[in-house]
């Protein structure tokens, strides 16, 4: 998942749209209260009226509504002040209170119509919050989620809750979900996430027991049921939920990820079988990239799809490109004016390309901005050649757009630096830096870093580490001796 946390500036009309989207969602909460109670009247009109009677109940409803707006601003506070390129988007807002209001209902519904309130899925909303968004807003989504039921519980249950019941999300809620948001990051495989509900069940176990120690000493089974449910419910209710949220909001899990980076992946093994050529610069190229994203902070995993997928554009025209050709070069035949449309175009096509495939748009944002607005030099010069006057730089310049993100800059100079340090004649330590600088250097002449958030201090941490992997990979032969045994001669 992206790192989105950086303030940036909003204009009125993103403040206008963020405020509806929050008061929309609050209005959604008050009215879901309003169907809880009813559900907790038994569906009946009658017994809901007479709880409305009795003295005190109107003003408690009062203090919850007061209560949730408060919860709102809260939200909106952290965010803002958290991470507010996240919540620019609406789309963003939406899952925010998606997930809230699915993991609540379901946690309502588990609690009133199964045995014990202790199998509700306590990790869900956290459990959804890391995979979806981050560890840090899965934190704070996990201490919203478990105020919010508690309210539920204090304020709309019409037949009050028995002994520390009550008290169960606050309890079992915070002190297991941020337990279960370390055990699941960062765990890629599905099996080992689900194993995970096991080891989320054993705390909140250990709190169930803890809260009705007097029932631990008659009869303990219903309360252990009731913990491992609640563990295992967070998990496989989490497995079902995540692929429908991801599809829905476009967010990129780390799930997505290992999939997309599989080489078995359609599009992968297309590329792999039309440009072989391309598919091998990918995955050099993936490698570098995904070490200047860990040396930045960025998401490593997240870099390496990017570098996957960036060149994909080739397989419409594989045989233009040099990694794909063995001795016959198309070019030769064509006016650099059109070598220029072909090559550029590969960077557009490739964008179109993963659309076609409802691949994540950070992957064909990646492919559209990797050359960002550079002109192809060689077919420049060489149609000057045939030109008295000077030709516009722009006519054989990429279309863009420049670099969006940090990892949009990475893969511009990964994919860069690797071309350029592959046809160096030699490759020691400081022959590779100054490549590296030079490609660095000629892309700020050019404005390619004015769209993104990259710093000098991130660029000179990525020259450092390219220059350190290429020249680690690249490095020149080393001549072995020739091995003389008898009359045979060994190389
Ligand atoms: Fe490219
Ligand atoms: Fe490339």
């Amino acid at each position: 998942m992206s790192k989105e946390r950086k303030i940036k500036k909003w204009e009125l009309k993103d403040y206008a749209r963020t405020i509806f989207w929050f008061i929309f969602h609050t209005v959604i909460f008050i009215l879901g209260f309003m169907a809880i109670l009813y559900v907790n009247a038994n569906f009946d009109l009658k017994i809901l009226g007479a709880y409305l009677k009795i003295e005190g109940t109107v003003k408690n409803l009062i203090y919850l509504v007061i209560a949730m707006l408060l919860v709102s601003l809260g939200i909106y506070l952290y965010f803002y002040h958290e991470n507010n390129a996240f919540i620019k988007e609406s789309k963003n807002i939406n899952l925010v209170f998606i997930i809230l209001e699915v993991c609540i209902a379901i946690m309502f519904i588990v609690g009133k119509y199964m045995v014990m309130v202790y199998a509700r899925p306590f990790a869900l909303c956290a459990l959804l919050s890391l995979l979806l968004i981050e560890k840090r807003t899965a934190i704070f989504m996990n201490t919203v989620s478990c105020f919010l039921m508690f309210m539920i519980d204090a304020f709309l249950a019409i037949n009050p809750m028995e002994g520390h019941m009550l008290y169960s999300s606050l309890l079992i809620g915070f002190s297991t979900s941020i337990l279960a948001i370390y055990l699941v990051a960062g765990i890629s495989s599905r099996l080992k996430v689900f194993l995970m509900g096991f080891l989320i069940s054993l705390p909140i176990i250990l709190c169930t027991v803890c809260l009705e120690f007097s029932a631990l000493l008659t009869n303990p089974v219903p309360l252990i049921i009731a913990g491992f449910t609640s563990g295992m419910l967070s998990v496989v209710l989490m497995m079902a939920i995540l692929p429908l949220l991801e599809k829905i909001f476009s967010r990129v899990t780390v799930y997505k990820l290992y999939e997309l980076t599989d080489h078995k992946a359609p599009l992968l093994q297309r590329l792999n079988k039309e440009a072989p050529g391309t598919f091998n610069h990918c995955l050099v190229v993936s490698t570098l990239a995904e070490s200047c994203a860990s040396a930045i902070g960025e998401d490593p995993l997240l870099a390496r799809a990017c570098a996957y997928y960036h060149d994909i554009g080739k397989i419409v025209h594989p045989e233009y490109f040099t990694e794909n050709q063995s001795g016959y070069n198309p070019h030769n035949e064509i006016t650099p004016e059109l070598s220029v449309d072909i090559i550029r175009s590969h960077a557009t096509d490739g964008a179109k390309i993963i659309k076609d495939y409802k691949l994540p748009t950070i992957l064909s944002d990646v492919a559209e901005q990797h050359h960002g607005t550079l002109h192809i030099r060689y077919f420049y010069m060489q149609a000057s050649k045939f030109s008295e006057e000077t030709l516009p730089l722009k006519d054989f310049a990429y279309k863009g757009p420049r670099p969006q993100t940090k990892i949009a800059a990475i893969l511009m100079l990964a994919d860069a630096c690797e071309a350029k340090v592959r046809s160096l004649p030699m490759r020691s330590h400081e022959k590779v830096d100054e490549a590296v600088r030079e490609i660095i250097e000629e892309r700020m002449d050019f404005d390619q870093f004015f769209e993104c958030d990259i710093t000098m201090r991130d660029l000179d941490v990525i020259r450092k580490t390219l220059t350190n992997s290429l020249a680690g990979v690249h490095h020149d032969r080393v001549e072995y001796p020739k091995l003389k045994i008898g009359g045979n001669k060994y190389e």
